[in-house]
């Protein structure tokens, strides 16, 4: 039977905690969009790959993603890149490659192949998962939080490699950078919004088994 959870939300509202958390829990496959966003991103910059080759080099990439609950491996070109894609010059670069149209229409067909490929028994986490990946999902949740919280998650993440105030430009700045692809202000129709600044990873996972169909 069909289990498709998707979560969006912005930097730091906790989604992959969330998500690796239920899929664990739920025995359930575990998506990371945003981590095959990372890696077309640290296959462009690798490669020198101009904005105007970005949609063809993606299309061309050979991109590998081992879906495991306790996080997602992957490679570009043969290539690991699944520590690199944390670092925060793919941060600062990614929405440079995100917001390109064909890009997304690119990845988007392959999460949604991912998505077959488990029987829909799967957790996909992104930033339009609700709205334009699956938004067919059993269980679609947008999840958010107050900047602060999400400055503050981030800056615990990085454990001292970055200063509050670099973490804050960085988190804040990407919110502006992706606001194409989603503002976070209001959920789609059927999406429910879950506020995590003051609940615990466990408390967020249990709010969404409370939303399964029965
Ligand atoms: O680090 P953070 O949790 O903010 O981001 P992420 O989930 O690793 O996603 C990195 C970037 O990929 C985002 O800032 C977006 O630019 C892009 N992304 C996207 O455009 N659509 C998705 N479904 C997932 C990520």
């Amino acid at each position: 039977e069909s289990l498709l959870i998707a979560i969006d939300g912005p930097s730091g509202s906790g989604k992959s905690t969330t998500s690796r958390l239920l899929a664990a829990k739920l025995g359930l496959g575990y998506l990371d969009t945003g981590a095959m966003y990372r890696a077309a991103t640290a296959g462009v910059l690798a490669e020198d790959v101009d904005d105007d080759g970005v949609a063809d080099y993606v299309r061309g990439a050979d991109l590998r993603i081992v879906t495991s609950s306790d996080g997602n491996t992957l490679t570009i070109n043969g290539r690991d890149v699944t520590a690199e894609i944390r670092e925060p010059r793919i941060s600062a670069a990614v929405s440079r490659v995100a917001t390109n149209l064909e890009v997304r229409e690119i990845l988007t067909s392959r999460m949604r192949r991912i998505i077959d490929e488990h029987g829909r028994r799967i957790v996909v986490e992104g930033r339009d998962i609700t709205t334009v990946v699956a938004p067919d999902a059993d269980v679609r949740v947008l999840l958010i939080a107050d900047p602060d919280a999400r400055v503050a998650r981030r800056e615990a993440e990085l454990a001292g490699k970055a200063d509050r105030e670099a973490v804050q430009d960085q988190v804040l700045r990407r919110d502006r950078d992706d606001s194409t692809v989603s503002n976070f202000t209001d959920a789609a129709e059927g999406v429910t919004v879950i506020d995590s600044t003051f609940l615990t990873p466990d408390e967020v996972v249990a709010r969404i088994e409370g939303l399964f169909p029965r």
